[in-house]
């Protein structure tokens, strides 16, 4: 039985045991009602308390079963709960481990909370694109008042024991908490008074901010716009605070319900599965161990090494950060240093947590300096010849077990292995920058990478709290061959009539964090043109001149105040000389300008996306269209809430795809005739079943 009934005395004890994280499954709630029931008709027992087998209290629902309708199979979640209010004797939650979503609000109806000094608690459920159902947002809410939920139920961030306890959601911490709780619970059953549930507080709601609400919605307009959840989240607060219980209680089920039925939560959840199975490499099994990494080079104290060595450092990694000579590395330190001290500053890391990590990194200028690395990462100019050199000379210094990998965006990692005596070891790890926040790492497999290779660079992003996707070593990897068309897209719009206002409002409505040409100008155009000289077209396609005469005229992007858009800050404002300029290069291709609308911009942006998506699925370089839709959420800003592109294109219809692609193809170029794949896909009615 995955629930267990022990008694401690005059106390029972209902510990839930289903491996591995104790979610609140069919069979877990109904054994949870059977103890409840037993405890209650149990004269002899005067109290209760809830706690998890092997240390971990139940980290929610069973996603499965939310998806699949099953969380819906009675006992639901709710009558368990109100089987809890109703029982007569006091409940006490024992929180080990993380007590999240389901389990927490499991938590949240008992009469107290003790958890262990290392136990986290939240309600992550925005993450999938609901909101808590079973009474999570007004439990909380009248626990810990509306200010502390709206930030943590919204952000569906966990909270540290300590940060709990001081907001009232936890009623002591203590390292034997189990016997701690039995301990609560005795004296709550002991006592005159009988305790009061969550429900019951009045206290938390009575008194906030009058426009608490109004400001909140505010504030969070831009970073909450065009999604569901987190608006129901607040409604759900607030209705907390300003109607009867009993109202506030159905409201919420409402919004869950609503909410567990929209796209969006669909479109999550494939998100959430995605990202699980792009874990999984179909040809290396479990038994293939990963290298422990202990001690990591990084060469290069640029944008990105920095960066790199700040996420090695963050998760324990002992960093050697290597540069051509002194100057290069102490400017190297002193960027760590500054951008430490912004995580602090935004309360990302404690003052103890940035010191200890910042303590790991030191600077070299000596290759013989990474005579003890289990990895070195190499993060140089992208250059060829550079780079190739300094793999020579890693392949040299470093012990022969060590993985070489290079963050490289987009060139051939066999050459570089075959810089090397041991291209069984090299592999790419393609950052994103800034590399100490963007979640994705795109590793690369080479042509040589040994399967522990490839399991080590894996199991590195996960200490790293990354999300890593492996992609075949072919040109622009996943990434950045999709986006090179999708950028260059952008231009065309321009040449044909769009502005870059227009082309950057449509896909930021559509929910990008930023269009495409707002990230040229992030990137910088001189860079970006610079990649461009260097790469071939198919013959009966052209790049836009746009691009080569910002550079030419300085308009670098924000590093020069002026790009695409002039720039105060981080402010961007339309120009009305770049305007000038794109009218004179329509003018000189002899292109009429006209009216684009919203629905051809955004059409024309993410069509080649899904093409090349297909091609990159056709020639095994991502795995999977999971692979890719993952890729392009955490490098690429795309919204999390649709899916993808592969899976907004499923949901699009992919006849309706390729009919828009056949259409396009027309005025572009052959590039843009629907692949093989993608055909093969709409026949078959999806992605994986082609
Ligand atoms: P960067 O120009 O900021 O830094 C390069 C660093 O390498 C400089 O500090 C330079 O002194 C150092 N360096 C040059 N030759 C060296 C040598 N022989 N030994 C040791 N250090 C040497 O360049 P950034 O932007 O950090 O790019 C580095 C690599 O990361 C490139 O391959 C780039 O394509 C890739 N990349 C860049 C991204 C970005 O957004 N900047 C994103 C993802 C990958």
């Amino acid at each position: 039985m995955p629930t267990h009934f022990r008694r401690d005395g005059d106390v029972a004890l209902l510990e839930i045991d289903n491996p591995p994280v104790n979610a609140l499954d069919l069979q877990v709630r109904s054994g949870l009602q059977a103890g409840l029931r037993r405890a209650a008709d149990d004269p002899a027992v005067k109290a209760v308390v809830l706690c998890g087998a092997r240390a971990c209290f139940p980290a929610g629902a069973d996603i499965n079963e939310i998806a699949s309708g099953v969380a819906f199979h009675r006992p639901i979640l709710l009558e368990l709960q109100a089987q809890m209010e109703a029982l007569g004797k006091p409940i006490v939650a024992a929180i080990e481990g993380a007590a999240l979503g389901g389990g927490f609000e499991l938590a949240l109806t008992c009469h107290a909370r003790i958890g262990a000094p290392e136990a986290r608690v939240g309600l992550p459920e925005v993450k999938l694109g609901l909101i808590p159902g079973g009474g999570g947002t007004q439990r909380f809410t009248r626990l810990a008042g509306p200010a502390a939920a709206l930030e943590a139920i919204t952000s569906g961030t966990e909270l540290p024991a300590a940060r709990a306890l001081s907001i009232g959601l936890l009623d002591a911490i203590a390292a034997d908490t189990v016997r701690a709780a039995v301990q609560w619970a005795r004296r709550l059953a002991g006592g005159a008074a009988a305790p009061v549930l969550a429900r019951a507080r009045e206290d938390r709601i009575a008194v906030f901010e009058p426009d608490l609400f109004v400001s909140f919605r505010a504030a969070r307009a831009r970073a909450f716009r065009g999604q569901l959840a987190p608006w129901r989240i607040v409604d759900a607060i607030e209705a907390a605070c300003t109607r009867p219980a009993h109202e506030g209680f159905e409201l919420e089920r409402q919004w869950y319900l609503e909410c567990r039925e929209s796209p969006q939560c669909k479109a999550l959840m494939h998100v959430f599965h995605a990202e699980r199975a792009a874990r999984r490499i179909a040809d290396i099994g479990p038994q293939v161990a990963p290298l422990p990494i202990e001690r990591g080079g990084v060469v290069g104290a640029g944008t990105m090494g920095t960066g790199i060595a700040m996420c090695l450092a963050n998760a324990g990694i002992e960093v050697t950060l290597l540069d051509v000579s002194r100057e290069a590395v102490a400017r190297g330190l002193e960027r760590i240093g500054a951008l430490y001290g912004e995580s602090v500053g935004r309360g990302k890391l404690t003052g103890e947590q940035a010191d200890a990590a910042r303590a790991r990194i030191r600077g070299a200028v000596e290759y013989a300096t990474l005579a003890d690395v289990d990895i070195a990462i190499e993060a140089v100019f992208e250059d060829p010849a550079l780079k190739c050199q300094v793999f020579e000379r890693l392949d040299r210094s470093t012990p022969p077990r060590a993985i070489l990998a290079s963050n490289t965006s987009t060139l051939d990692i066999d050459r570089l292995a075959a810089c090397t005596s041991r291209p069984q070891q090299v592999v790419g790890t393609h950052f994103f920058s800034p590399a100490h926040v963007m979640k994705l790492m795109e590793n690369v497999r080479g042509r040589a990478s040994s399967p522990q290779a490839l399991a080590t660079v894996m199991a590195l992003a996960r200490r790293l709290g990354k999300i890593a996707v492996l992609a075949g070593n072919a040109d622009g990897f996943i990434g950045n061959r999709m986006l090179q068309y999708y950028g260059a897209e952008a231009e065309r719009l321009l040449e044909e009539g769009a502005t870059p206002e227009q082309v950057d409002g449509v896909i930021e409505a559509f929910g990008f964090a930023m269009g495409p040409l707002a990230m040229r100008d992030l990137a910088g155009n001189d860079v970006g043109w610079a990649i461009r000289r260097n790469r071939a077209l198919p013959a009966d396609e052209r790049w836009s001149p746009i691009l080569e005469r910002m550079a030419a005229q300085g308009r670098f992007g924000r590093k020069s105040g002026r790009g695409f858009y002039l720039y105060e800050g981080r402010e961007r404002r339309p120009d009305p000389q770049v305007l000038a300029l794109i009218q004179e290069v329509s003018r000189e291709l002899g292109i009429k300008r006209r009216a684009i609308g919203a629905e051809e911009i955004l059409a024309r942006l993410l069509h080649p996306l899904i093409n090349e998506g297909a091609k990159l699925l056709a020639e095994g370089v991502a795995a999977r269209a999971g692979d890719i839709d993952v890729v392009y959420i955490h490098g690429y800003g795309f919204p999390a809430y649709k899916g993808g592109p592969m899976y907004w294109a499923e949901r699009e219809g992919l006849a309706k795809v390729i009919a828009t692609l056949e259409q396009l193809a027309a005025s572009h170029g052959a590039r843009w005739r629907p692949c093989a794949r993608l055909r093969e896909a709409a026949a078959r009615g999806g992605w994986e079943s082609a």
